[in-house]
C-alpha cells in the first residue's frame, strides 16, 4: 500500500501578457502587440478549470496565485469574473489567501481598491530596484517614485499584506546600492519581501548580449549586507529568497516548498496533482503559446505521472529551500516512499555540513542554502544526465 497522502491544494492562473518584455525575464511572458483578449483568454481558463475540477472534488483551495506575465493588465473585473468562475468549480478554503502579481507601471489610480472588491487580499509588487537608472537599464516601465506610490495605495485600498520583489547583483551594482534598495523597500512597510539574484537566462536579450554583472564575491557580500538590514527591520527569511515580518509567509509558496499540489491553469500553466487512491502523483503542462493555449482542446493538457525515481529529488528542490527544513514524516506522506530510500545520500551531505536532522526534522544549514544547486545535484536519481543539471537554478 502506497504511503501517499492528500496535500494541501492550491490553484495557480497563469496571464501571459506585459507591456513589454523585460530582458533578463524568461517566464511565458509576451509583449502586448494587440488588445488585451481577456474575454477569450477567460473562455479559455473556464475550459481548463472543466477540465480539472473533477480530479481535486472535494478538496479545498488553500491559495490562489494570478502570476504572469503582468496579471494587473486585466481589469479588476476580470480578475473577478475568473475568481467567480474558480469558485463555482472548485472549493476555496474560508481563509483563502488570493494574490496578484502586478506590475507598478500599469496600476493607475484606484484599481487595488478593485482588485481587492473582487476579493484579492495579498498583492506582490514587481519593484526590482528604487534606482531609476538601474529600472532602466533592466528594460522597465516604472520609475521609483510609480513604484511607491503603487505601495501607498495598497495601503490605502487595505492591501498592506503585499509582497515587494527586488533584484539584486545589478549590473555595476556595488553593495551599498543593493543595500540602499532594500532600506528604501522596507520603507514602504510591505509585510513581505522576496529578494532575487539576477541572473542571466537562456534564451533572454541578456544572456544573448550580457551586461556587466558583479562577480560571485560581490554579489555574496551584498546578500550578506541585504541580509543584515532585513533582520534587524523584523524580517526573517523563511526560503532562500523569501523575508516575511511575522506571521506573513506566503502561504502559495509555501504549499509549493512543502511540495503540496496546485492545479495549474492558463498558458504554459504546471500543475501538480496527488492521487491518493492510485497511488500516484502526475504534473500537468499547458499550451506555452496563449493563441494555441485560447484555442486548445480540453485534451491539449499534458499530464505525466511523475516516475518513483524522481520523487527524492523533486521533494529536496522543494523543501530544502526553507530556512527551516521541513518534517521527516512529510516525505514520506507527499512522496509514498519510505525515509531509507534518502537516509543514505542524506547522511552523506549531513557529513559534509550542509545539512542538519534529528528523529523529526531535516534542514539546511547556512552553508547548505548556500551550495543548494551543488546539494541537490547529490540527490539527482542516478540514471540522471547529471552534466546537463549542472545549471539548476536557486531562484536566488
Ligand atoms: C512574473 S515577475 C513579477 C510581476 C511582473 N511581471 C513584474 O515584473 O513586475 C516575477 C519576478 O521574478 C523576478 N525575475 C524575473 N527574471 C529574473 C531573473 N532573470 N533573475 C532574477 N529574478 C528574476 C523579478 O523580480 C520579477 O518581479
Ligand atoms: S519581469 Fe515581469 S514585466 Fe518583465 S517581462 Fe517578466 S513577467 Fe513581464
Amino acid at each position: 500500500m502506497s504511503l501517499l497522502k492528500s496535500p494541501p491544494l492550491s490553484l495557480y492562473v497563469h496571464l501571459p501578457w506585459c507591456v513589454r518584455k523585460c530582458p533578463y525575464c524568461d517566464f511565458n511572458s509576451y509583449t502586448l502587440k494587440t488588445e488585451l483578449p481577456e474575454s477569450q483568454y477567460i473562455a479559455a481558463l473556464e475550459r481548463d478549470l472543466d477540465a480539472q475540477a473533477d480530479d481535486v472534488r472535494g478538496r479545498p483551495i488553500i491559495s490562489v496565485f494570478f502570476g504572469g506575465g503582468t496579471p494587473s493588465l486585466f481589469a479588476p473585473e476580470s480578475i473577478g469574473r475568473i475568481l467567480e468562475a474558480a469558485r463555482s468549480r472548485l472549493q476555496f478554503s474560508d481563509d483563502c489567501e488570493i494574490t496578484l502579481e502586478a506590475n507598478p507601471g500599469t496600476v493607475e489610480r484606484g484599481r487595488f481598491t478593485g482588485y481587492r472588491a473582487a476579493g484579492v487580499n495579498r498583492v506582490s509588487l514587481g519593484a526590482q530596484s528604487f534606482d531609476a537608472a538601474q529600472l532602466q537599464k533592466l528594460g522597465r516601465i516604472h520609475s521609483p517614485a510609480e513604484t511607491q506610490r503603487a505601495a501607498e495605495e495598497l495601503h490605502a485600498a487595505g492591501l498592506s499584506n503585499f509582497n515587494l520583489d527586488l533584484m539584486y547583483a545589478l549590473p555595476g551594482q556595488d553593495t551599498a546600492a543593493a543595500v540602499r534598495d532594500v532600506e528604501q523597500a522596507v520603507d514602504l512597510s510591505p509585510a513581505h519581501l522576496s529578494h532575487y539574484q539576477l541572473t542571466m537566462e537562456p534564451g533572454t536579450q541578456f544572456a544573448a548580449n550580457p551586461p556587466p554583472l558583479p562577480g560571485d564575491d560581490a554579489a555574496a557580500e551584498m546578500l550578506t549586507s541585504c541580509h543584515e538590514v532585513l533582520a534587524r527591520v523584523g524580517f526573517a527569511q523563511y526560503e532562500v529568497s523569501a523575508y516575511a515580518s511575522p506571521g506573513r509567509q506566503c502561504r502559495h509558496n509555501l504549499n509549493y516548498w512543502t511540495f503540496g499540489d496546485y492545479v495549474g491553469i492558463g498558458a504554459g500553466a504546471h500543475g501538480k496533482l496527488t492521487f491518493e487512491s492510485r497511488g500516484e502523483i502526475v504534473r500537468t503542462t499547458q499550451q506555452r503559446e496563449p493563441r494555441r493555449y485560447q484555442a486548445g482542446a480540453p485534451d491539449a493538457m499534458g499530464r505525466q505521472r511523475v516516475p518513483d525515481v524522481d520523487l527524492p529529488f523533486e521533494f529536496m528542490m522543494n523543501a530544502l529551500r526553507l530556512t527551516d527544513g521541513f518534517e521527516r514524516a512529510s516525505f514520506a506522506d507527499r512522496t509514498g516512499l519510505d525515509w531509507s530510500t534518502v537516509r543514505p545520500r542524506l547522511a552523506a551531505l549531513e557529513s559534509r555540513g550542509l545539512l542538519v536532522s534529528d528523529d523529526r526534522m531535516c534542514k539546511p544549514t547556512a552553508l547548505g542554502l548556500r551550495f543548494l544547486n551543488e546539494m541537490l545535484l547529490e540527490l539527482l536519481p542516478e540514471s540522471a544526465d547529471l552534466a546537463g543539471k549542472r545549471a539548476l537554478s536557486t531562484g536566488s
